[in-house]
């Protein structure tokens, strides 16, 4: 019986593996990420009440806490206990069921959730079994829609699923700012909600040491610090008062270890040789010029950077690394390697002695050179070096993983040469970018010079794969990841702010198959994902209800034809061309129309009669020509 069970599911994985399923979409579930296979069983729902048990197939310390996480979401639904058991059988009805088991052909992530009349299975490997566990939560009611509190009913669907990227990541700059250990936690959960597997951990700047290292004490007594904070662009001042701080070694173990128990690897990182003003602040003589410099108080690109001809640099950098590595489990660790000008490098005697003496050709290589002792280290404590995709240009270090910022270039380079590669395009990725009109939102990222936003649907849009890669070198390019710098950003409800909702379309991008994504339904399901935002108080953004405008002038006639949109579904889009503000009795948009210019739009999103969205509005003068 459990043999032709699992020929049947082998079977199954199989034809979905070759792409034999339909991509019909199954629209009565809000799944994100959106899973690779979802049917609807021909039976009665799942009724969950107060004499439901969780059973587990092992006593493993993972499948205990996975176990214990369900236990408490069921609290918070039924507010009573819920028995943990191991399988037995009389697990026959009413049990959630978690099962341990390696599926062939859904990899070390995929699961497999079954939820029929009598019980529900989740099945796969302990990391399945977590993603599976996430999927599951969102076949429960929202706690708002419960009628009655003593029990609910999930609905009876088989979903087999697996991720299409191994490296799934989130990127937090805690060096701007720093944040306490509470809202770093905070952020691991939203990635483990996700099925996000990597929280790639900025931990120092210009503007912050937040590491504690031992050895050099100084880092975290005056690199941790700052004086006030200003943005160097605009002038504004974020702060005051003198701030920061630092995580300990016992933190940052703890840490560690709650992103482990769901399934998340810590990637830290150090930079170097830019964005090292914090370090030099602390201890000035490892700069080419000997300092002194104060822990930068403004954003900007500083020209003080380590100097590469003084072996100090080099003990200095492989201590920390040694404490590093005994903080961090995960095999890569990230050596920063961005935005480091050379200037100081190009005047040093230290620096340019070094360039002579390993015959290097200029100071790009020196770079390249820093970067390989730094990759030979790591070896030796058998841990992988990655960087931002800079690190690519005085010839990348023999295995060198690329983390690609600046666009598709650098994971192209990086792919063809053998390198993996990780997708963190700025222009989808970054998450400190505006995500609507400029003028409509709180001081974002590169605000006061023209730059484009990153709306939901150019974040949901992003194909990491470059169709320059032939099949070979596609393969290396191993996943994204999003990025949440925090230059702007100080509070936690900012931070939301800016991640949600773009998170979650980031989210379907790293684990959905490419055949499974699709824009309109993501959009479907976010009305659903909006509510449970809410039911976990994240204080998300609605840009994704601002009206966009298209306007094609003809400057021939003086006409224009106006298209109006928005990134949610099914909008009510009321607009004036007189002026006045858009009200429900507005016209409403359905179809592009065209007008005489001049043109004053206004636009908004409706709701059941209220405004759900600020109002946008453009003025188009006759002599405009084009968009
Ligand atoms: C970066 O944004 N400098 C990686
Ligand atoms: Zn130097």
């Amino acid at each position: 019986m459990k043999l032709k069970k699992n020929i049947l599911l082998t079977l199954i994985v199989f034809l979905i593996s070759i792409k034999c399923y339909s991509i019909n979409q199954e629209k009565s579930l809000s799944i994100i990420p959106q899973p690779v296979s979802i049917v609807k069983n021909n039976e009665k729902d799942f009724v969950v009440d107060k004499n439901i048990i969780i059973a587990i197939s092992e006593n493993s310390e993972e499948l205990n806490f996975i176990a214990n996480q369900l236990a408490l979401r069921l609290r918070d639904y039924l507010s009573t206990d819920v028995n943990i058991n191991q399988i037995n059988r009389k697990n026959k009805h009413n049990s959630i069921l978690l099962i341990k088991e390696n599926i062939p052909g859904l990899g070390n992530e995929g699961y497999i959730l079954d939820v029929n009349r009598k019980q529900i299975t989740i099945r796969g490997t302990h990391n399945g079994v977590f993603y599976g566990l996430q999927t599951l939560y969102q076949m429960f009611p929202l706690k708002n829609d419960l009628i009655n509190k003593s029990k609910f009913s999930i609905p009876s669907y088989t979903i087999i699923d697996k991720p299409r990227f191994e490296w799934r990541g989130g990127m937090l700059d805690v060096a701007r700012y720093f944040q306490p250990v509470s809202v770093v936690k905070r952020y691991i959960d939203f990635l483990a909600l996700h099925k996000i597997n990597t929280f790639h951990w900025h931990l120092n700047d210009d503007q912050g040491w937040r590491i504690e290292i031992k050895k050099y004490p100084k880092l975290t007594e005056v690199g941790a610090w700052r004086k006030d904070s200003q943005l160097e662009l605009s002038g504004k001042q974020m702060a005051f008062a003198p701030h920061g701080g630092y995580y300990t070694q016992e933190e940052i173990k703890d840490v560690v270890k709650y992103a482990a128990e769901r399934f998340i690897s810590v990637i830290p990182e150090i930079e170097m040789p830019g964005h090292s003003y914090a370090a030099l602040a602390s201890y000035p003589e490892l700069s080419c010029t000997g300092g002194p410099f104060e822990v930068s108080t403004i954003w900007k690109v500083h020209e003080d950077i380590y100097c590469a001809g003084n072996e100090k640099t080099y003990e200095f950098l492989e201590n920390i690394l040694s404490e590093v590595i005994e903080l961090f489990p995960a095999s890569y660790i990230h050596i920063g390697g961005d935005e480091a000008p050379k200037t100081r490098w190009e005047a040093c005697p230290k620096c340019q002695a070094k360039i002579a003496a390993e015959h290097l050709d200029n100071e790009h290589e020196l770079q390249t050179y820093m970067v390989k002792r730094m990759e030979d280290f790591l070896a030796t404590k058998n841990r992988k070096l990655i960087g931002w995709d800079e690190i690519i240009e005085g010839g990348l270090s023999p295995n060198a993983t690329v983390l690609c910022w600046r666009g598709f270039d650098g994971a192209i380079t990086a792919a063809k040469q053998g390198h993996d590669a990780i997708i963190a395009h700025s222009k989808y990725t970054y998450l400190d970018h505006y995500q609507s009109e400029p003028y409509l939102e709180p001081l974002a990222w590169a605000g006061l010079v023209p730059y484009g936003y990153t709306t939901l649907q150019k974040s949901y849009s992003l194909e990491p794969i470059p169709s320059e890669l032939n099949e070979s070198e596609q393969k290396h390019i191993i996943g994204l990841q999003a990025q949440l710098w925090l230059e702007y950003i100080r509070t936690t409800d900012h931070m939301d702010y800016m991640l949600f909702p773009r998170l979650s379309a980031l989210a379907e991008v790293m684990w959905t198959q490419k055949e499974q994504k699709n824009w309109e339904f993501f959009k479907w399901k976010m009305e659903t994902q909006y509510r449970r935002y809410n039911e976990l108080n994240i204080n998300y953004s609605m840009s994704a209800y601002t009206v966009y405008f298209d306007i094609k002038t003809d400057s021939l006639s003086n006409k224009a034809l106006v298209s109006l949109s928005t990134d949610n579904y099914n909008p009510t889009i009321r607009y004036t061309i007189n002026g006045d503000d858009p009200t429900e009795n507005s016209d409403k948009y359905s179809q592009p129309f065209t007008v005489i210019l001049p043109l004053t739009i206004k636009a908004a999103n409706f709701n059941n009669g209220q405004r759900i969205s600020k109002i946008n509005q453009k003025t188009i003068l006759k002599s405009r020509i084009g968009k």
